[in-house]
Order: structure tokens, then sequence, then C-alpha cells
């Protein structure tokens, strides 16, 4: 369903209120990635250019609601946004009385600290609606949260809009998920199959060849058969990872288990990395990357692909050395011509590391947000925007 976009709306003399996901690491009052920032500045100055004033809002971290702390207070990100847009961004308190004349910004303290934020209570989601003339929904990485400064002021605000960043967002997705250039490749990688079952088999009836990594795939080699020492999996799950496996075979998809693996004795920085047979994990050794066997048969998997979506590494990949198969998939991926999606926090982190970002087709700011996407869920702020559109 089309949803109205910035663009389309005359900003000029309103102000203009942006949702925006500015939940960002910060350690000592120091940001540690501001890369989320930096995805809502053309936003921001879009609206800016075109005269309007605009008033930010985003969540950090997690707070109790209805109090004040300053460990989660937007201060440093107001600096920030302040250093980018090259205007002084000042942090305001009061959801009333915040007034902006044409060009300028301010950034409003932490949405979180006011009760009712994640209960969407329509009284603070009347008062964010009622900031401004337009409201714009551009917090991808919030879109799943029906909270009153989401899915509730969108609901409520005289004009309503998604951002150019939650339209990249959706955009990207959509080219993964409806109607993408085949053949479509998935690598589902992190800890837990239990936190990703729903997303596995969503993807498994939409791509062509699904391949999983990390603690996943090692619940996955134990449902196959295979020892995996003391390797992190769930043997609750087995049984859910032998229903996946049987309906990719029914569907005709590609499930690949890794052939190799890397092994140690513990998961300690510089620990002394074993390469092992699948089949063959011994009892004290753990599963902490693909080995190089693998590598190479889903490097010329992924050859074949155009259309790849990421989610999750393959391995212990911030621990060396144990970081090699994730790293080579990577390299795999920004070299191939497939428009690859990344997505999740610890891919994304991956993919930065190793300096590869530029290279890929759409780097995703949302993690929980785009998993839900990938579930095949539709997000609660998405459906308001739907309904405002
Ligand atoms: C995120 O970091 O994934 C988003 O900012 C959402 O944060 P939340 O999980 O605390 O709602």
């Amino acid at each position: 369903m089309p949803i109205k976009e910035l663009k389309d709306v005359d900003v000029t003399g309103k102000t203009v209120v942006v949702r925006q996901d500015l939940n960002v690491p910060i350690k000592n009052g120091v940001i540690t990635n501001d890369k989320r920032i930096r995805a809502a500045l053309p936003t921001l100055n879009d609206a800016l250019a075109r005269g309007a004033g605009v008033i930010v809002l985003s969540h950090l971290g997690r707070p109790t609601e209805g109090e004040y702390d300053a460990q989660f207070s937007l201060k440093a990100v107001a600096g920030r946004l302040s250093e980018l847009l090259g205007i002084p961004v000042p942090l305001v308190e009061s959801i009333e009385r915040t007034k902006v004349a044409p060009g300028q910004c301010v950034l409003l303290e932490n949405v979180r600290f006011l009760k009712g934020e994640k209960k969407n209570a329509p009284d603070l989601a009347d008062k964010f609606a009622r900031m401004g003339d337009v409201y714009v929904m551009d917090a991808f990485g919030a879109a799943h949260r029906a909270h009153a400064s989401t899915e509730g002021a969108v609901r409520r605000a005289p004009v309503a809009c998604a951002g150019p960043l939650m339209a990249a967002e959706l955009a990207a997705f959509a080219r993964v998920l409806d109607n993408p250039a085949r053949p479509i490749a998935a690598v589902i990688g992190g800890a837990k199959v239990s936190t990703k079952l729903a997303l596995l088999d969503n993807l498994l009836s939409r791509v062509d060849c699904l391949i999983v990594g990390g603690g996943i795939a090692n619940t996955f080699l134990a449902a196959a058969g295979f020892g995996v020492g003391t390797s992190l999996h769930e043997p609750d799950l087995i049984v859910e990872a032998q229903k996946i496996m049987a309906k990719a075979k029914s569907l005709g998809r590609d499930m690949p288990l890794p052939i190799d693996v890397v092994t140690a004795v513990e998961l300690t920085p510089g620990a002394k990395a074993m390469t092992r047979d699948a089949s063959a994990a011994p009892d004290g050794e753990m599963i902490l990357d693909i080995g190089p066997k693998t590598v190479k048969l889903y490097e010329t998997l992924l050859a074949k692909a155009a259309t790849v979506v990421w989610n999750g590494p393959v391995g212990a990949f911030e621990t060396d050395p144990f970081g090699a198969g994730t790293k080579a998939l990577a390299q795999a991926l920004a070299d191939s011509k497939a428009f690859v999606v990344v997505g999740g926090g610890d891919s994304v982190a991956a993919v930065e590391s190793y300096n590869l970002a530029d290279k890929m087709g759409y780097i995703s700011t949302g993690g929980g947000a785009a998993l839900e996407l990938l579930e095949g869920k539709l997000l609660p702020s998405v459906a308001a925007l739907q309904d405002r559109g």
C-alpha cells in the first residue's frame, strides 16, 4: 500500500516534527558509532532547506519511564547532530512549549523519559502529534514498536508521512521480499535458532538458497545428527530445526550445512583454532567459525545469486582467529553483482569493521525492525503510515 512521503509535502514555513531513531551506542558520554545520526541528516537537511522549523524526537536505550536518568540523555546526540548539521541543535525538554522558527532545529529529550510512551498512551501520542504541522516518521529502527511517538502520533498528526530514510529502508526490504531478482539467497547467522524461527520459516518460502551460520548452524548440525561438542546450540530446538530442513527439502530449496568448521577448546582471543570436518567436532571443542571448504561452497552458491539478504555473522567474528568465515562472506558479497541487503546489528558491525559498507546494496539501520520485516510482519508504524497514506 502506498504511503505519503516527506518529498510530497509542502513544509515551507511549517513546524515539522521528525521521529528519528537516534538510539546510538554511548560510552562515558562519547558516541561510539554515529551511523544512525548520519542516516537522519538527509531528512533533516531537506526539511530545513525547504524552510521548515524542525523538532527532532528520538528514544535512547531503555530507561524507566517517568524518571530522568542522565545515562539515557540525548545530550551527546544533540551535540553530534549540531556538528553534523552545522547549526546549533539545543536539547529541549518541554513537549508543549517547544517552538522553532524556519531553519531552526531542536532535539527533544529522550521520549522514553515520558510516561505513556511505551504503552502508546493516547494523551501522550496527541501531544507529540500536536507539536507541529507535519509529523514525519523516519525512525525505521523503532517502526516495530507501537509507541506514542511512533504509531500513536502517526495516527493522530494533522499530516503524517514517511521520511526518506524510512522510505529507503522499506524499498530495500521490498526488493528482497516482494518479487526479488532471482536467484535469491539468504544468509542467516547469529546465536540462537529460537530468536529466528519465524524468520527462517518465512524466508524459506521466499528464497532459493538458505545458508545458516553461527550458533544457529550448530543446532542444525546437531539436528542432522552430527556431534557439536561444547558448541553453542539449542538441543530443545532440534525438532524445529529438523522440520525446517524437511520443509526446505519439500520446497526444493538449497539449504547447505557447513562441511568443515573451525573449533577451539574455549572462546578467547588467540585461542588455538583447529579446522575439522563438520561431522567430527570432538566432545571437548566448540565450533566457532566455518572452515575454508565451507567458505568456498558458500562463495560458489552466493556467486549465483541476483539478490542476497544477510542477517547475522557466521562465526564468532569479534574474537580472533574466528572471524575468517564472516570476513570472507562479507568480501564475497561486496564483490558480487547481486543486490545485497545487510540487516541486523552484528552483521552490519562486521561489514563496517571490514570497511565494506559502501560496497553493499543497502545497509539497514534497523535491528529488531529488520528482523520483523524478514519475519513477514507488517510493522505497526508502517501500518499507521499506510492508513494515513
Ligand atoms: C534498536 O536499537 O533496535 C532500536 O532503536 C529499537 O530499540 P528498542 O529495542 O529498545 O525498542
